[in-house]
């Protein structure tokens, strides 16, 4: 057990999908995974390990943000020893190429800042998804025939975002989409030698304002889930 997570070190996978709403993670593992228990109910924030394809997976809710996302993240990697973590989110799209209900596979995380920057003080560290991980999802979200982009996307601190100008340049700058945890989820498994990567649905998008109708959500996590899936064991 460590202070955020109840489980046991046998009870979660070397392997964990990593939605940021906890009932997400509920659903997922209900839908996909076979013999799933709930292995973490600390501060709501649950936790399903169970087989897929008779390989074990955990699906743990990160909340929302960077140090959230840092917290469990650091100890599943440090305390679970979890070698492979894929987020499974949302993000709003960037580019007008970028429409709702694509999906994105971050290939790097630009931020301003993360819960790691000040370790690298000057130093401006490009943090980037694992490249097996990366090229196994594009190939199981070609299978599935979902509209995909591969690229750069930027994490962001604040939802309720008062910077158009930062957006502008970010846009200009190809960034396809912006989400709030990937940057952190990459900087930590650099650290620590592990594979992450971000698989992202366009819930909405800044320019046009368009939104994902809810009907449309369920489907859309379905298919990150799958793709996430595919490409962890593949
Ligand atoms: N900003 C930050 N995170 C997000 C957004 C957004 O517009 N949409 C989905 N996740």
């Amino acid at each position: 057990m460590t202070i955020h997570i109840g489980a046991e070190k046998g009870q979660i996978a070397e392997t964990v999908l990593m939605p940021g709403d906890p009932y997400r993670a509920k659903w997922a593992a209900e839908t996909f995974l076979t013999d799933a228990t709930c292995i973490n109910e600390t501060r709501g924030m649950l936790g399903f390990t169970g087989t897929w394809n008779g390989n074990p997976v955990t699906i743990q809710g990160s909340g929302m943000g960077m140090p959230s996302m840092s917290i469990y993240a650091n100890e599943l990697i440090r305390d679970f020893d979890v070698q492979t973590l894929i987020r499974v989110g949302s993000c709003g799209g960037m580019q007008p190429k970028v429409k709702v209900r694509d999906v994105i596979l971050a290939m790097t995380a630009s931020t301003v800042a993360t819960p790691s920057s000040t370790m690298f003080r000057e130093l401006n560290f490009a943090p980037c998804a694992d490249y097996g991980l990366l090229s196994a999802a594009a190939g199981a979200a070609q299978d599935r025939s979902v509209d995909l982009h591969v690229g750069g996307i930027y994490s962001s601190d604040t939802f309720y975002d008062e910077r158009p100008d930062l957006n502008e340049q970010m846009t200009r700058h190809g960034i396809l989409g912006v989400e709030m945890e990937a940057a952190e989820l990459y900087t930590l498994a650099a650290r620590y030698g592990r594979r992450a990567l971000a698989v992202l649905t366009v819930s909405d998008h800044l320019q046009t304002g368009e939104a994902l109708p809810a009907a449309e959500r369920e489907r859309s996590f379905a298919d990150m889930i799958e793709i996430a899936l595919n490409a962890a064991f593949a």
